[in-house]
Formats: structure tokens, sequence, C-alpha cells
């Protein structure tokens, strides 16, 4: 993280180091009619007070959002403020975020980690849940074999969910090892997501900037995007009852088309000194992203 040439090459990925950079990408987003959601950079937390720090600085980026009259909900990784450590500080930490973005009329994202962490934090969603706390969602990977059932049970409550391919390294006894089953996968639950996002969206609701509508499409993927879009369109599922995410600084071209021709499009948007984790799964999906690094090496 100390090498001047890997932050440059992280650079792509990542807005900057301090809440000002992430908002100021956020407003250039916004500007061409695109939202964001905000990831304070960090993940396997190993000490408490380092778990309480990460919820405070998230706590000030809820209120950075609010004061510069951005729109941007946030995403966070349950590890970041505390899961590693138990339950008992985890939630503690998370009541403290999704009470300030109650106060603050905002959403929180519960990013999806690696897939031994995947029941603890549905469980800490329904507890959220049952605390009355609606304004949180959850982070579905397609290539898990139980993300099918996952999907099913989540319907229940008409929980938010995001649903992508999935980032991490994970073993075919938990996950598809074969790309085409993930992609298949994806469209299907694509197709119930959507099922149930006709049911329970209303027409005369007004579209709120922060909150998502139930399915959020997080792909790069063309063949995935256009089975989403005909699907809606199959069902008659509006525009606005679902939206299409992206990562900053990937397919550009991509994120203002869809914009464009008037569906929701949503960066997710990192910023913060820990981006060494976050760098290496977008270089790891994408081998021909090594060639940054090295041309970075060889610019002054
Ligand atoms: P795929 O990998 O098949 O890529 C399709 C195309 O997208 C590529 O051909 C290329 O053009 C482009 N592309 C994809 N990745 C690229 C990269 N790194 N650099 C340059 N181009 C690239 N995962 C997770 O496990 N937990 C989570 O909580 C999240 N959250 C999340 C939020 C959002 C908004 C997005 C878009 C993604 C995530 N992910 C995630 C990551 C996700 O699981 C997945 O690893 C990546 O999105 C890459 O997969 P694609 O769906 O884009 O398809």
């Amino acid at each position: 993280m100390r090498w001047g040439f890997a932050w440059r090459a992280a650079g792509r990925f990542v807005a900057g180091e301090k809440p000002e950079d992430a908002i100021n990408a956020i407003r250039e987003l916004n500007a061409r009619g695109i939202q964001a959601t905000l990831d304070h950079l960090g993940e396997n937390t190993l000490r408490p007070e380092d778990a309480v720090q990460a919820t405070s600085d998230i706590l000030l980026i809820l209120d950075a959002i609010q004061q510069a009259g951005v729109q941007a909900n946030v995403s966070i990784k349950l590890t970041q403020i505390g899961l590693a450590l138990g339950n008992d500080l985890c939630r503690e930490n998370l009541v403290r975020i999704l009470r300030k973005a109650q106060a603050n009329g905002n959403f929180i994202r519960l990013d999806m980690e690696e897939s031994r962490l995947v029941d603890r934090t549905l469980t800490l969603y329904q507890q959220m849940r049952s605390l009355g706390f609606d304004n949180l969602g959850v982070v579905i990977q397609t290539y898990l074999y139980r993300s099918e059932a996952d999907v099913h049970s989540l319907t229940i409550l008409n929980t938010k969910v995001r649903l992508c391919k999935g980032a991490y390294q994970e073993l075919p006894d938990v996950a598809y090892p074969k790309k085409a089953d993930v992609d298949a996968s994806y469209d299907r639950l694509v197709d119930c997501l959507m099922d149930q996002a006709l049911a329970a969206y209303d027409l005369n609701q007004a579209v709120d900037p922060f909150t998502p509508p139930i399915p959020a499409i997080a792909t790069h993927d063309v063949v995935r995007i256009t089975h989403a879009r005909e699907y809606a369109e199959k069902i008659g599922l509006s525009r606005q009852a679902f939206e299409f995410q992206m990562l900053y600084g990937i397919r550009r071209d991509l994120q203002k088309n869809l914009s464009g021709q008037g569906y929701r499009v949503r960066v997710y948007v990192p910023y913060g000194t820990r981006w060494y984790p976050y760098f290496m799964r977008r270089l790891a999906e994408r081998p021909a992203n090594l060639w940054f690094i090295v041309s970075n090496f060889f610019r002054k």
C-alpha cells in the first residue's frame, strides 16, 4: 500500500483516500443522473477499538452525505465493524449505524463476504428487521448453491437484494466452479427477484434516491443485463422498480448508456486507505488489469 505505482493503479477503482474525494466522485456521478453507494474501505478488523473506529467513520460519512446533499447510500462489510470479534460488538455497531442512517433518511447495504459468513450475515439482517429497522438490505452471490433458497426465504421480508456473481475464492462444495453455471444461476435469481418486485411495487410511489428497489442487478456482464432488461419488459416491471449497479471505474460507457435509457443506475464508490484487498479482488476478476500495475510501475 506504500508503493506509489500500486496506488496509481488502484486509483482506477478507488475514488481516493479521503471522504472529500468520495463526495466529489459522487457529485460527478449525480450530475450524470447516476446514484451511488459509498464504501468506506476496510474489512477483517481484528481489534475491538478498530471496529468502533470504523463505525465512527461510517457515521461521519453518513453525515457528510447529508451535508453535501449528494444522492448516495452506504455499503458496509460486517467484518469491518467487528463480526470476527463476536456477534455482540458487531450488532451494537450495526445498530448505531442503522439509527444514524434512519435519522438521515438513508439506507445501509450489508456487503456479502466469504461463504462461511453468509449465515451470520443473514441472521444479523433478520435480527435488525425484527428490531424494526427496514432501512437495510443484503447481497446474494449467485456462485453459491445455497443462494436460490436464500432468495426464497428473503422474499418473505420483501428484502432489498443486491445480486452479484461473487468475488471470493470458494470451494466446489459450496460454489459452482463453472462460470456458465454462475451465469445461469444469476438469470434465475433475477427472474425471481423481479417477480417479487412486480408483486410489491407501488406505481404511485415516488423514487427515493437513497433507498434502492427490491432487485439491484450488480454486474457489468452485458448478457446478464440484457436478460434482466428483457425479463422486466416481459413481465411489465417498471424501470423504476429495479436498478443496475456497477463498480466505480468499470464500464462507465455502460453506466451512461443505461442511465440515458431511463434505467436507475447506482455506482459502488469505494474510498479510504484500506484499498488493498478490494483492489486485489478487482485484479483477480480480470487478469488484464495487471497491465495497470505494470504500466504505472514505469510511469514517473
Ligand atoms: P464478469 O466477471 O463475468 O465480467 C463481465 C465483464 O465486466 C467483463 O468482461 C469486463 O468487461 C467487466 N469487468 C468485470 N470485472 C472487471 C474488473 N475487475 N475490471 C475491469 N472490467 C471488469 N461481490 C461479493 O462477493 N460481495 C459483494 O458484496 C459485492 N458487491 C458488489 C457490488 C457491486 C455494485 C458490483 C457491481 C459488484 C459487487 N461484487 C460483490 C463483485 C461481483 O461479485 C463480481 O466479482 C464483479 O462484479 C465481476 O463480475 P461481473 O458480474 O461484472 O461479471
